[in-house]
């Protein structure tokens, strides 16, 4: 196409576009979505077979590096990873001076930053060495600083990672295990967990990679602008809905409201009340990745023995939506977490991790995005521009004269 940027830029003329509605910032050849005809692919396999067939891990390969690994270089890579799990014993204690109480998802993000202060070897963005060495280093370690962030909000003792055990398994123990005991992994839970970062591993220019670039375009290190991600997923319109479904359900039972009472709420814009969990900047059809949880959400919370009470007003709110003249027309389907607080709530997770989940699940995307934006010899620093409302010029005054 035409870079419409580029042309511009030599008339002297700017183009304004709040949200970034309709605005490419770069190309990019690591997911495609067509929101019109409900379609995700990850380098071109579609998120239905990627979730039905392959594994976190190797999900995690195919966005970094492009393909599908051989199994010889899955052993690899998977091998790499389990022997960088360990957190240095400084950064542990990092955890100490947090509050109890704070929620995880800072303690996530300022820990990933502080990898930035702990392995120097491995900053230099143009070193592809240390990329590679730092891109390892985070999906070792996010999981193990997940679970710690967990370990400190319930106040019980951290475990190290055991490396007998795969990533997601791994995860599992560290967070709900204890030490000296033996933790029985349900492989349901792993698997179902699995699927959910399968589901959550990319999404091409959404917030937070998208924050991951513009601060990666400076030339800044991998952990600290992974760090960045992470506070944009934090948000309630990002990332944060996940935690925010959960509360909205919860709120609604407590209350005793009726489906359509609160469906009512949502359309009057009373107290600026959103269907959390609803609409999609790209999707305009139905978000693929939310037609696989619902199924999923069924068979899982079935076997686990979920909250049916808030599944039902779940599917009930999803039922008024899909059938108001209020969503059809501004074209408002479930996203891909409308259901999956209610599947991490039936692992046992406190709402507080679910968006800590979301970003172990994201965070090989946010890799990718790096290292294509790192790999384009045309990179250029993120500088948007603006269009100045403000005074034009005046005098400053004295401070007695004000
Ligand atoms: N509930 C009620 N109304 C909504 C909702 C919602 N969830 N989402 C959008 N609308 C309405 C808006 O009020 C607006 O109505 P108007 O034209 O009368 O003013 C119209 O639909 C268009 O919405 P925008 O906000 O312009 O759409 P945008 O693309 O900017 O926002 C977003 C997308 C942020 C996802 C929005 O739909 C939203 O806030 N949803 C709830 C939060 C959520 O679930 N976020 C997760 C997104 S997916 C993810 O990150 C994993």
């Amino acid at each position: 196409g035409i870079d419409l940027g580029k042309l511009l830029a030599t008339t002297g003329y700017t183009t304004l576009d709040p949200g970034f509605v309709n605005t490419a910032s770069t190309k990019s050849a690591i997911t495609y979505i067509d929101g019109e005809a409900g379609i995700l692919r990850y380098r071109g396999y579609p998120i239905e077979q990627l979730a039905e067939h392959s594994t976190f891990i190797e999900v995690s390969y195919l966005l970094i590096y492009g393909e599908l690994p051989t199994a010889e270089q899955l052993e690899a890579f998977t091998d790499k990873i389990r022997r960088h799990t360990l957190l240095h014993e400084d950064l542990k204690r990092f955890f100490d001076g947090f509050p109890r109480n704070a929620h995880p998802m800072p303690v996530l993000s300022s820990a990933i930053n502080a990898l930035s202060a702990y392995y120097q070897d491995s900053l230099n963005p143009d070193d592809p060495e240390q990329v590679e060495l730092s891109t390892i280093r985070l999906l070792a370690k996010l999981p193990t600083i997940a679970a710690y962030a967990y370990k400190k909000s319930v106040g019980q003792p951290f475990l190290y990672p055991d490396n007998s055990l795969n990533l997601v398994e791994n995860f599992l123990r560290m967070t709900f295990g204890f030490p000296a005991e033996p933790y029985e992994v349900d492989p349901e839970i792993s698997k179902a967990l699995d699927m959910l970062l399968i589901l959550h591993a990319d999404h091409e220019q959404n917030c937070s990679t998208s924050t991951v670039r513009l601060v990666g375009s400076s030339d800044a290190n991998l952990f600290t602008s992974i760090s960045g991600g992470i506070n944009a997923l934090w948000g309630p319109l990002h990332g944060g809905a996940n935690q925010a479904v959960l509360e909205m359900l919860e709120g609604i039972r407590e209350r005793g409201d009726t489906v359509e009472d609160f469906v009512k709420k949502v359309k009057n814009k009373e107290d600026g009340v959103k269907l959390m969990g609803f609409g999609h900047r790209v999707y305009r059809n139905y978000d693929p990745r939310a037609a696989i949880v619902k199924k999923a959400a069924d068979t899982i919370l079935a076997k686990l023995g979920g909250d049916d009470e808030l599944l039902e007003i779940a599917k009930a709110l999803e039922e008024a939506a899909l059938t108001d003249e209020y969503f059809i027309a501004r074209k408002l389907y479930p996203n891909v977490d409308f259901y999956t607080g209610l599947i991490y709530r039936a692992m046992g997770f406190p709402t507080r991790m679910f968006t800590v989940l979301f970003a172990m699940g994201r965070l090989p995307g946010w890799i990718a995005h790096w290292r294509e934006m790192h790999n384009d010899a045309a990179l250029k620093i993120g500088r948007p521009r603006q269009i100045y409302t403000g005074y034009t010029e005046r005098d400053y005054k004295e401070l007695t004269t004000r």
